[in-house]
């Protein structure tokens, strides 16, 4: 699969962290940045893993920033991203289980670098369920047509 993975200044440790878990997986990753604790606009960076998410169709996206929470608001701005915030794997499970998530957003002031690695981890081999999980995920993209 290909993932592209993006930070800004205060998840920038992380993000190398789990960079550096994937290189031994057989996965293609696409780091969008930043590379040092240069104060940066979160959103930027946002937009760049959703838009390569948005162009490729097998692919997903992680996100980090101090919380998670700047990050999957700015990347559920764009149309067909399903952006989960999540802390532990339970989650990161039902965000692609029940919600088809197509990026992951985590963040680095709430946990830890091995806890990181075991939801991202979750988050990459978990599959979309399908069924009636179909029909809930039609309704949101709905909500995306213009009016
Ligand atoms: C940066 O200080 C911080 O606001 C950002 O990383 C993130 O937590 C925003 O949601």
């Amino acid at each position: 699969m290909k993932i592209a993975i993006g930070s800004d200044h205060a998840g920038y440790r992380l993000k190398d962290q789990i960079v550096e878990h994937l290189k031994s997986s057989d996965h293609s990753i696409e780091d969008f940045g930043v590379f040092s604790d240069d104060s940066v606009d979160y959103p930027d960076i946002a937009a760049a893993v959703a838009g390569f998410v948005q162009k490729n169709k097998l692919s997903c996206g992680l996100l980090i920033c101090g919380t998670g929470i700047g990050m999957s608001i700015a990347a559920n701005k764009y149309r067909g991203i399903r952006a989960a915030l999540c802390s532990e794997p339970y989650s990161a499970r039902c965000a692609r289980q029940h919600n088809d998530a197509n990026i992951l957003s985590m963040g680095s002031r709430v946990i830890g670098a091995g806890l990181a690695i075991d939801i991202v981890d979750t988050f990459i081999k978990t599959e979309f369920e399908g069924g009636r999980h179909s029909r809930r995920i039609e309704k949101i993209n709905l909500a995306e047509q213009p009016d």
